[in-house]
């Protein structure tokens, strides 16, 4: 019965396929006919215009595997009920923001801890809550979020003026400052006298407030002189509106840079996110399997979506990125079924589109450097000690003529693609004849980036196979 279904199923597939290519076959013959008015289709206007692969897929039947794609769009603020496991963070953010509830002033936050750990998403969700309960008594309070990474300057003149425009925005009035030709002290009088007339309370949300570094040279970082402001605001500038701060950070080392004046006025409450391990990711991922359709979900793939997220520094935001893409994925492949094989595909192209984003601007010679390191590590045991690199590196640029850099400087262009997360080095002096050289571990798959690398054309005229041996004779000798 089984065999007599699927055969079944087969030869209604196929039937489809050749109804798909009758039509299209039908079209050619069409094309060549030689009346265009008998062939072509009408349109409404009277103009004739051919049938396009456009309009096939904007006139056909959607198919796809989400039921509500915003789900796994890891910039929507869900729901508490699919927040999983910040118990302890929601309640920190409530009780600070309850203040506001009670007509005093909240204190100010320090959210920190690594990338997408939910430290954006719960104080966005518990404002929002609290926004709800300040309207329900009569009370104006908002948030400004502003997010100082996204922004093209990171000047304090520049902080200030998003801040006012997306403060003016909240209030509902226009922001009327222009972003030049005004000082910086007049956008703040402006900003504080919108704050002052249309708010009881407002929490200032600064984002990766790390990256608000201001002019090189300053002695002082300009988020220090923002927080100095922000902090002081209530008593410096007749403001009577209660005012307070959430900073949120990668990087809670930031305090060490501020100045003492802003460091003794500025004294946040510390709110700690850690990264999630595959069976929280799992708890988060299965709160959002109705971003699918029922069953378009095949069994493993959330388990295997949090494996690879729990790899990838416990990054819920990766991991829900992850999630989508493979449903693209089945989508693009006209499949009703998210499986495993999505997710690895998937995977691999997010991989191949970070190394790349890395390696893709390099000069001619970091590019040589790192793919020579690249190809000691994967004819070994994934590190590549760096004499061994440096004779392969040598006989490359040897081979095709060109220029032969100094093994100090091909360790420091190896380094460089280092602080971009793609490897790490470490100085040893075990194992090799050489004595103390460093040894390139990489933290991206090793294939992921020759690929990519590869993709140059400068390793056209670079045998794969050459290098490889010449590389394992160097692992020998050195
Ligand atoms: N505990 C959680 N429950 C449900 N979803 C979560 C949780 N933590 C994070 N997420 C989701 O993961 C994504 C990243 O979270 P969020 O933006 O809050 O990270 P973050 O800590 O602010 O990271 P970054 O430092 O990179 O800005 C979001 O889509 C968010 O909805
Ligand atoms: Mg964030």
């Amino acid at each position: 019965m089984g065999v007599f279904i699927s055969v079944m199923v087969a030869s209604i597939r196929s039937q489809h396929l050749l109804f798909e290519i009758g039509i299209s076959g039908q079209r050619t013959s069409q094309a060549v006919n030689h009346n265009p008015s008998e062939t072509l289709g009408t349109n409404d206007d009277g103009s004739d215009s051919e049938p396009s692969i456009v309009d096939d897929i904007l006139d056909g039947e959607r198919k796809t595997v989400f039921e509500d794609k915003q789900l796994v769009d890891s910039n929507t603020i869900v729901d508490h009920n699919r927040i999983y496991g910040r118990d302890e963070q929601l309640a920190a953010e409530a009780r600070a923001f309850r203040d506001t509830l009670d007509g005093e002033r909240p204190p100010d936050l320090l959210l920190y801890g690594p990338s997408g750990t939910g430290k954006t998403l719960t104080v966005k969700a518990v404002a929002e809550k609290v926004k709800d309960r300040a309207l329900q008594n009569s009370i104006d309070f908002d948030f400004v979020a502003v997010n100082f990474k996204t922004m093209e300057s990171h000047s304090l003149d520049r902080a200030v003026w998003k801040l006012g425009y997306q403060t003016a925005e909240k209030a509902g009035v226009a922001w009327d400052i222009p972003r030049k030709g005004v000082s910086t002290d007049a956008k703040y009088v402006r900003l504080y006298e919108i704050v002052d007339r249309h708010f009881d309370a407002l929490v200032f949300i600064l984002d990766e407030i790390d990256t608000l570094t201001g002019h090189a040279g300053a002695d002082e970082p300009a988020y220090s002189r923002l927080l100095y402001s922000l902090s002081r605001v209530m008593a410096e500038q007749h403001v009577d509106t209660l005012v307070s701060t959430v900073v949120i950070t990668n990087h809670p080392k930031f305090r060490e840079n501020l100045d003492s004046r802003t460091d003794s006025s500025y004294n946040p409450t510390g709110i700690h996110f850690s990264d999630y391990d595959a069976n929280e990711l799992i708890e988060i991922l299965n709160r959002r399997r109705d971003a699918f359709k029922d069953g378009a979900l095949d069994e493993g793939v959330v388990e295997l979506v949090a494996a690879y997220g729990a790899k990838n520094e416990g990054d819920a935001r990766r991991a829900i990125d992850l999630l989508r893409d493979a449903g693209e994925i089945a989508n693009r492949n006209g499949e009703t079924v998210v499986t495993e094989q999505h997710v690895h595909a998937a995977n691999d192209s997010v991989v191949k589109n970070r190394v790349l984003e890395i390696v893709g601007g390099m000069s001619l010679q970091k590019k040589l450097s790192l793919y020579a390191a690249a190809i000691v590590a994967d004819v070994s045991d994934g590190t590549a000690p760096s004499p061994a690199v440096y004779t392969l590196y040598r006989e490359i640029c040897q081979r095709s003529d060109r220029d032969v850099y100094t093994q100090e400087t091909v360790n420091s262009h190896i380094n460089k693609a280092g602080t971009y997360g793609v490897l790490e080095s470490e100085r040893t002096s075990d194992g090799f004849k050489s004595g103390v050289h460093l040894v390139f571990a990489f933290t991206e798959p090793v294939d992921a980036v020759i690929e990519t690398l590869e993709e140059d054309d400068v390793f056209d005229d670079i045998e794969l196979a050459t290098v490889r041996s010449i590389a394992r004779r160097a692992l020998r000798n050195t």
